[in-house]
This record gives structure tokens, C-alpha cells and sequence, in this order.
């Protein structure tokens, strides 16, 4: 949500500016600004639309070695020029990432002293507090205005007084950043920062970064140095680039292989001729889940899709009652946990609002939590009891495809870790299901070879308004993930159902030449699949169907039962939504990019969602 970057040191500021942008602009893109500080003092450029409409507000003669820049995905205030950020007060002009949740009484307040802001944002209201506490020490003023604002924030501010030095503040939103040969650079994520290093820190919240050409100093609110630990990434340039690829999220679909094969690996030991999950590396404790009475897992979007694959796993695996919450409604919801409950968080970015702030709740309880996490460092791998990353490498598109993948393989591996430490499953059992889990990767690639199949089945559903995704169990868990994936970047309005449910309502819906997908995968449920699919057939519906290709030659597929068919490589019931993932990711872009749509970056929607 609003991707933030700030540099100082030896180079073109605004090309740094500019690049950092464009790596961040998954974050957000309605409108974008930089402020340099040139000869003349802080000048400060704004555009609506994407980063490349800023590139030509700015005068290529435009000289600088410092500034900041902001990428807006907006809350407080229309798209216009004037909402977009930088904002100036004084001397203070400054980008924010957040939400300021008591901006309405600091503005009434600041009335009072004659300060009116100019745009409708919550921003510019933290500028004019600044600039009203602001006497020369931006240290003063900063902590002063931490006191008094509430909210979310991570603010990058320039001092008129203070030439080529940015200070940084953060609570909630993240910053990280790095010293290099070029000079100092902070941003809202590290791909920004990844051309000039790979080693970088985290900002911790409440910290004043202060940035110079040569260096960073940490310091906490009163004025104790502090070193933050270093991070490091193991992926280059490269790993945020398009690769050729014509979008991002047609390349990220394509790096599932690797990026289960890379979330998989450290967490195997062979043994006795087993092969066998291994969580020594994570330091994850058998009893975290041995003793846990209930299990929940919490999230957003994509990530709680992945939670519910992650439920029913660990349910028939582990027999433990799990649950899955929407995170913005847990937290609200006065849940009930205690310390033998487990709270397992999943989130890529690591910094989504709503998923932290349940993090915190159940932290607050007294329950045990465990993260499955993407981005290293970031604010829930760091809160919660464990962390386990999912090394699906920076997901740039707004839709979510690797991390998805590699969520469920953790899931995958919890299950089989707790189960075989309870167990409820033999060693030799466990190492079947891992076999399963380690062919996965290969698996993924033989549907991506069929992307041409895809990519022409796509085309009869460019002009639906109106689409269903069908299943049970597992297959039910996956609907939801097709369906969020296709109406987010298609527009095209889409459903999941239960497939036994669509009788109790959903089907009067489904008229001639509706889609239906359905997802017919797992054996146990699959003749009760066939029969709903019959169902809607029987109203007119085209149907895709998905299917597992050990299942095949089953007597209830009979001819003509579907518009279309794909079979997915044959596999154990458990670990087709892996593969069937994979197909209905490939419908999503394709039938997107038919429709003529921007498919990394859709519209109203923002990567990271750091506002509740
Ligand atoms: C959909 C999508 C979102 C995210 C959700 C949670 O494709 O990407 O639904 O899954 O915003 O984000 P994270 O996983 O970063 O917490």
C-alpha cells in the first residue's frame, strides 16, 4: 500500500528515484511524486497515473544527489496532483506510507494556528504537525509528532534547512535500508533497494533512521544508538525483473516449480531409506503442535485460500480441530484462544494490516503463534513466536501465484511434520506423501507446458460477466482461490461455491452458456461432483472440468459432460490443488490479457496491504 523511497549520496537522485518507483509501483499506482533537494531548495514533482507519467513532469536538467519518492495507492483523498505526495508544510516536505487515524482532529487543531492543509489527504496534516513543532532539531520534532499521531506510518522527511539528509520514522508500515557505494537508500521494500546491495536492515518501529551520503544512524526516541541486524536476500536483479516475460505474473506463474522445490528443500532429511519433513533449521518444537488443544489459522485473500488447503491437511492428518479466519474479522470478533491454542498467520508480504494486528491479538491471549511468511524481516516474520518463510523469491504482480504454492507446501509439510511426530502416520507413510510432495515441482511443469491449451480455452470466457467455480473439499478450498484470482485482475464477476450447495440458491444463477469450472480432482467426493456438474449442465451451463489424471476412467465422465476438459498429472487426492492451482492461475491471466486488461496491476487493488 504506497510504495516509499528515499536516497542520498553520489549518484542522479531522481534516476534512483524513478527506478526505485517503478520496482514499487505493485504497491500502488494511481499517481506518483519525488522532492529533490537541488540548488534552489526542495522542488517537488507530482503526477496522476503511473510512474513513467512522472518521469516526464520532471525537467531532465533537474539536478540532485538526495530526495524522496512515492508511489500512491490512495485512502485519504481522490486521485489528483494535489493528494499525491510529496506533501510540504514550512520547511518540512515529506512521503508517507500509513494511515494517520487522528488526522482529523490534528488538522482542527492546527486550524487554530492558521495552518490549512491544501489537498484532502491524512498526510499532509503529519507535514504541518511537523513543521509547527520543527525549531531546527528534526530529532525534537519528530519524537514530539510520534507522541501525537495515531495510526500506521512510515515517513520519509526532508528538512529545508537540513541539505542532502533524509530521517526516517515507522510504525506499523515497513522501511528497510542499505548503505552502499552509491550512498544511503531506504524504501518500502527491498526490491528498491536491490540494485545497490543485497544486504540491508529493517527499520525498527519507533527508530529515527537519518540518512547521508556516507551513512545511517540509528537511534532510538531518546537518542540511544541502536544496530539493527543485517538481512540478506540470496536473489538478484534478475528475481524482480520480467525475465522476457510479458508480465510478471505470467513469469511468477512460470517460477512455481523452483519456488516449491526451493520452500521444500531445506526441510527434508533422508533417513533409514525415509524421506522425512525436518524442521530443525525453522527450530520449530514438535510440542508447538502436540500441544495444541485447537489450531487457527488466520489471513487475508489468497494466503487464507491457502489456509484453508492448510485446514483440511492438518484435520485429516493430525486430527486436531483447526479453523480458518478471515483476519479483519478476527480481530474484531473477541475470539476465543488461550495458551493451548496455536495461531498460525500466513501472509507474503509479511506486513499486511489485518493479519498482523490478529498476530497481535493472539500473541495478547496468551496463544502460541506460528508465521508462514514470504518476506524476510518483515514485521509478522518478526512478531510471531516462529516463522516459517516460504522462499517463493519477490512476488511483484499484484495477483498472488508462487506464494500461494508455496504456502500450501508448508502446509503440506506441517501436516506430515505433526502427524508423523504424533504418530498418527508411520515414517513410511510420511515419506510416501513426501515423495508426493517433492514430484510436485515437476508435475507443475508438465501443466505449464500446456499453457497453449489454456491459453486458447481463455478465449471463451473473455466475454462472460459471469463465472462459477465449483468444488468439495479440497476442491471447494480451491474454488475460492480460482475465483479470487480470475475477478481480480479479468473483472469478470466470479464465484466459489460448494458444489452441493449451488442447489440452495446459487442455481438459479446459471442460464444458458453460464461457466461453470469444476474442480473434480478427489476421488472420495467425485461421482457427487459429477452429479452437480449434471446439474447446472442440465441449465444450460459450458462447463470446464478439472480432473486428476489418477483418477481417470472413471464411469461417471462421460461424453459430452463438459465443454472442456483438463486433466491434471496424476498424483495422491492430497496434492492436486497444487496442479489444479496452476490451471486455474493460467485462465485467470490469459482470459485477462484477452480482455486487454493491465494484468500485473488491476484496478482499485494494491500488492501489500498495509491499511485496515
Ligand atoms: C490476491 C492477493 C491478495 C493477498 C492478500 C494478503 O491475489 O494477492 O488477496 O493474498 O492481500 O496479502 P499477504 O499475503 O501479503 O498478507
Amino acid at each position: 500500500m504506497c510504495g516509499i523511497i528515499g536516497f542520498t549520496g553520489y549518484i542522479d537522485a531522481k534516476e534512483v528515484l524513478l527506478n526505485g518507483l517503478a520496482e514499487l509501483e505493485y504497491r500502488g499506482y494511481d499517481s506518483a511524486g519525488i522532492a529533490v533537494c537541488t540548488e534552489r531548495g526542495i522542488e517537488t514533482f507530482k503526477n496522476v497515473g503511473k510512474v513513467a507519467s512522472l518521469r516526464n513532469e520532471i525537467p531532465a536538467e533537474i539536478q540532485s544527489s538526495c530526495g524522496i519518492g512515492h508511489t500512491r495507492w490512495a485512502t485519504h483523498g481522490g486521485v489528483t496532483k494535489t493528494n499525491a505526495h510529496p506533501h510540504s508544510c514550512g520547511k518540512v516536505t515529506l512521503i508517507h506510507n500509513g494511515i494517520i487515524e487522528n488526522y482529523h482532529e490534528l488538522a482542527n487543531e492546527l486550524a487554530k494556528e492558521g495552518r490549512i492543509a491544501q489537498s484532502q489527504t491524512d498526510t499532509e496534516v503529519a507535514a504541518m504537525l511537523l513543521d509547527s513543532l520543527y525549531t531546527g532539531d528534526p530529532y525534537a520534532a519528530i519524537s514530539e509528532a510520534v507522541k501525537r499521531l495515531t495510526g500506521a506510518y512510515a515517513f520519509c522527511i526532508l528538512f529545508a534547512d537540513q541539505k542532502d539528509v533524509i530521517y526516517c520514522i515507522r510504525k506499523g508500515s515497513p522501511l528497510v535500508a542499505c548503505m552502499a557505494e552509491e550512498g544511503a537508500v531506504i524504501a518500502s521494500d527491498m526490491v528498491a533497494l536491490l540494485r545497490y546491495s543485497k544486504e540491508y536492515f529493517v527499520l525498527p518501529e519507533y527508530n529515527i533512521a537519518k540518512l547521508t551520503k556516507n551513512s545511517i544512524m540509528v537511534t532510538d526516541l531518546y537518542g540511544n544508538t541502536v544496530t539493527p541486524s543485517m538481512l540478506s536476500v540470496n536473489w538478484d536483479m534478475s528475481a524482480a525483473q520480467k525475465n522476457g516475460f510479458k508480465h510478471y505474473m505470467l513469469k511468477e506463474i512460470h517460477e512455481q516449480p523452483e519456488s516449491v522445490r526451493l520452500t521444500i528443500r531445506p526441510r527434508i532429511k533422508r533417513e533409514n531409506g525415509f524421506v522425512l519433513p525436518d524442521f530443525s533449521e525453522d527450530k520449530i518444537p514438535d510440542d508447538l503442535f502436540m500441544n495444541a488443544g485447537r489450531i487457527i489459522i488466520t489471513a487475508c485473500g489468497t494466503a487464507m485460500h491457502a489456509g484453508l488447503v492448510g485446514r483440511i491437511l492438518i484435520e485429516r492428518m493430525l486430527r486436531i480441530p483447526v479453523t480458518v479466519e478471515i483476519a479483519s474479522e478476527f480481530r474484531y470478533a473477541d475470539p476465543i484462544m488461550d495458551e493451548r491454542s496455536l495461531v498460525i498467520v500466513v501472509s507474503q508480504s509479511g506486513e499486511t494490516a489485518d493479519t498482523l494486528a490478529a498476530l497481535r491479538l493472539a500473541k495478547e491471549k496468551g496463544a502460541k503463534t506460528l508465521a508462514i511468511v514470504n518476506v524476510k524481516g518483515s514485521s509478522i516474520s518478526r512478531e510471531a513466536d516462529y516463522c516459517m518463510y516460504t522462499h517463493a523469491g519477490p512476488e511483484i504482480a499484484v495477483a498472488s501465484t508462487k506464494a500461494y504454492t508455496a504456502q500450501l507446501a508448508v502446509f503440506y509439510l506441517i501436516a506430515l511434520r505433526f502427524a508423523m511426530a504424533a504418530g498418527k502416520l508411520s515414517d513410511k507413510q510420511v515419506s510416501e506423501y513426501m515423495n508426493e510432495l517433492e514430484a510436485v515441482p515437476e508435475k507443475i511443469e508438465k501443466i505449464l507446458k500446456k499453457r497453449d491449451v489454456i491459453k486458447e480455452l481463455s478465449k471463451r470466457l473473455t466475454p462472460a460477466s459471469d463465472l462459477f467455480f465449483i468444488g468439495r473439499g479440497l476442491d471447494y478450498a480451491l474454488s475460492c482461490e480460482g475465483s479470487i484470482k480470475l475477478k481480480e485482475i479479468t473483472y469478470i464477476h466470479s464465484e466459489a461455491y460448494a458444489a452441493g450447495e449451488l442447489k440452495h440458491g446459487t442455481l438459479s444463477l446459471i442460464t444458458g452458456g453460464t461457466p461453470v469450472i469444476a474442480l473434480g480432482t478427489q476421488k472420495d467426493v467425485f461421482p457427487k461432483l459429477i452429479s452437480n456438474v449434471k446439474e447446472v449442465r442440465a441449465r444450460g451451463a459450458m462447463v470446464i472440468l478439472v480432473t486428476n489424471e489418477a483418477n481417470d476412467g472413471d464411469e461417471a465422465l462421460e461424453k459430452g459432460i463438459c465443454a472442456e476438459h483438463l486433466v491434471i498429472p496424476a498424483c495422491k487426492d492430497e496434492f492436486a490443488p497444487f496442479l489444479a492451482a496452476v490451471y486455474l492461475q493460467l485462465i485467470a491471466y490469459y482470459t485477462s490479457s484477452y480482455r486487454g486488461l493491465d494484468v500485473d496491476q488491476p484496478r482499485n487493488l494494491a500488492k501489500s496491504v498495509t491499511v485496515e
